[in-house]
Formats: C-alpha cells, sequence, structure tokens
C-alpha cells in the first residue's frame, strides 16, 4: 500500500536540464573543457561535486580540490542568476493536476532531490509550502544512487519506506529508489530503467498505480 510519494525535483517537477546545462557550459569555456549535451545527460540527478568530476574528465589539467571548489561556485553562481527567472509557469505539463489529486486522497508529498538549491526552487515556482518534507542535496552526505535522499525524506514523513513510491527522471534516482526498497515511477531518460516499477512519458499516469 501506498502512503506517500517522494518527487524528485529537477526534470520531475521543474525543467532545470537545460539551465544546469547553459551554467555548466559556461564555466568549461572558461577553462577551454569539451562539454556537450551527451554529457549534461550523464549528470542528471547526480550532486554538484560529483557532475563537475564528470565534466573534468574532459580535462588534461589536473585541478586542486580548492580549485575545483571555485569551478563548482562559478558554475552555480551562474545557475542562481538564471533561476531568478523561473517561475510557476516552468513547472511542468501535469503536475499541478497530480499534486491536487494527491491532496485530495491525502497522501503525504516529499521532495527528494539531490540539489543544494531545490528550497530556492521550490519557492521560485510557488511550491515551498507544499510538501509535507524537503529531503534535498543540504541533508545528505550519499547522492543518488545511494538511498540516502529517499530514505531522509520518509523519515522526515514518519512513513516507512515500503510504503512510499518515487517519481524519478534520472536512471541514478530509481536505482536510488529501489536501493531504499520504494517502488518507483519513471519518466523522461528513467522510462529506460529496468528498476523502474512503472514508467509512462506522462506524469498523470502515476494516478492509475497508486
Ligand atoms: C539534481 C540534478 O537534481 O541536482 C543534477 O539532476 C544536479 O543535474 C544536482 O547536478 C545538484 O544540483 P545543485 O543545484 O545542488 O547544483
Ligand atoms: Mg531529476
Amino acid at each position: 500500500m501506498i502512503k506517500a510519494i517522494i518527487f524528485d525535483l529537477d526534470g520531475v517537477i521543474v525543467s532545470t536540464d537545460d539551465l544546469h546545462y547553459k551554467s555548466w557550459k559556461h564555466m568549461a569555456d572558461r577553462e577551454h573543457i569539451f562539454f556537450n549535451e551527451k554529457i549534461n545527460d550523464r549528470l542528471r540527478g547526480v550532486s554538484r561535486m560529483a557532475s563537475l568530476e564528470i565534466i573534468l574528465e574532459q580535462s588534461t589539467k589536473t585541478y586542486s580540490d580548492e580549485e575545483k571548489i571555485e569551478l563548482a561556485a562559478y558554475k552555480n553562481d551562474y545557475y542562481k542568476e538564471l533561476l531568478n527567472s523561473l517561475t510557476k509557469d516552468h513547472i511542468l505539463p501535469g503536475v499541478m493536476d497530480v499534486l491536487k489529486t494527491l491532496k485530495e486522497k491525502q497522501f503525504k508529498v516529499a521532495i527528494g532531490s539531490s540539489s543544494r538549491n531545490a528550497k530556492f526552487i521550490l519557492k521560485q515556482i510557488g511550491l515551498f509550502d507544499y510538501f509535507d518534507a524537503i529531503s534535498d542535496g543540504t541533508n545528505i552526505k550519499h547522492s543518488k544512487p545511494a538511498p540516502d535522499v529517499f530514505l531522509i525524506a520518509a523519515e522526515k514523513l514518519n512513513i516507512e519506506p515500503t510504503f512510499c513510491l518515487v517519481v524519478e527522471d534520472a536512471i541514478s534516482g530509481i536505482e536510488a529508489a529501489s536501493r531504499a526498497q520504494m517502488s518507483s515511477f519513471g519518466v523522461g531518460d528513467a522510462k529506460t530503467s529496468k528498476l523502474a516499477t512503472y514508467t509512462s512519458s506522462d506524469i498523470r499516469d502515476l494516478l492509475k498505480y497508486i
């Protein structure tokens, strides 16, 4: 029996992929590092510092830890500038229908996101107060595919992990849900994950399974 739905944020509630891409590209161009959309796809669900490591695979230069921190901060400053233009119009299709129905049916809803900007994004799109719990990049040591972010969300909701269903667009996020013993609903990229319990290109289909 499902009692709670834990939503990933980037790529599920709101489309920030392109903003992440533009911001990493801004950093990569400054450093003369090759970066394209295909590499950007590998960053989905991955924490900021782990994303940087993936990008630096293309670099011949070895960066010190201090330099890496500066590169990540340079990217994030640019990203946060772009996030300033985010509004509720950027909420992905079907999301509000699903959230409203879940509230009516008295499911608990939470956010389980690797992003350290999750709360800022939720405020920008007017959904900060909508969720019963928020677990994000600021409260985890290990990012997806580790189960931590979802286990903490379940703990904050006070609901057993096996009663939770995760909605994800990242393959690493579906693996994290599986490792947390939660069922999952994969959209976008995550539709191809063999570990996903359910998949669809339309988030509204989630309502068929709960
Ligand atoms: C995830 C995104 O939600 O958050 C990743 O899918 C991103 O692409 C990660 O790297 C960390 O985001 P932030 O906002 O903390 O840099
Ligand atoms: Mg995502």
